[in-house]
């Protein structure tokens, strides 16, 4: 079964810890976690409290984190601190990728690294022996609802091969414009088992059943 982490960029922030039980309940494995800091991207979002706060109210949930920073090095300890269990940056940041791997990988989290849709998916090659996870941006970072980019498939298929080739089972994970009825099941198909979804999820009428339908792709 595909793995489910719904966005909670699209979440009311009013009832945050609410609607996260709800995706939970529903059967969602992670909660999508993202961070912008308005420099890196051009959006600013939630940080360090947010996330500790839902770990208070929800500890055994599995927090998918993304980082869409500058320095991802600078945070990536505390966002671990504040209960992240994957945490995953860009491969397009300006810090040392290796030392911010490590430093991930030290604080007890799983690792990840993402491409925006302009960065050939090659470029996280070099390190995928040492990823939990590997998130291919479906749009560019920075906010939610918008279209699908369909060259995210062509890295989606590249990432499986190239895992095959060597063994490796990161989570291969696509973020922004996955949708049940259309991309995701293309996602799939190219090699994705773990779909970040934003509005997806928190903008449907019924957000059990969202939950529901991208499990079952
Ligand atoms: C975009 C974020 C996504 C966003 C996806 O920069 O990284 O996680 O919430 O939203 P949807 O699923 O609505 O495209
Ligand atoms: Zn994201």
């Amino acid at each position: 079964m595909t793995k489910v982490s719904p966005s909670v960029l699209s979440a009311d922030f009013a009832c945050l810890g609410e609607s996260c039980r709800r995706v939970l309940d529903a059967g969602a494995d992670m909660i999508h976690f993202d961070v912008m800091d308005g420099h890196f991207v051009d959006n600013i979002s939630f940080g360090l409290p947010v996330l500790e706060s839902l770990k208070r109210v929800l500890p055994d949930a599995v927090y998918d984190v993304h980082l869409m920073i500058t320095h991802p090095l600078a945070y990536c300890r505390q966002f671990a601190a504040a209960g992240a269990d994957y945490i995953t940056f860009h491969v397009e940041t300006v810090d040392d990728i290796q030392a911010t791997i490590d430093a991930i990988r030290a604080a007890g989290c799983g690792a990840g690294l993402c491409v925006k849709p302009g960065t050939p998916v090659e470029t996280v090659f070099p390190w995928l022996d040492q990823l939990a996870l590997v998130l291919v941006m479906g749009v560019e970072p920075g906010h939610g609802g918008q279209a699908f980019q369909e060259n995210a498939l062509d890295k989606l298929r590249a990432l499986r091969a190239e895992c095959a080739r060597r063994g490796l089972s990161p989570y291969l994970s696509v973020d922004g414009g996955v949708k049940a009825a259309t991309t995701g099941p293309q996602c799939v198909a190219a090699g994705a088992n773990l779909l970040v979804a934003g509005s997806a999820v928190f903008c449907a009428d019924d957000v059990s059943r969202a939950v529901r339908e991208l499990r079952e792709l």
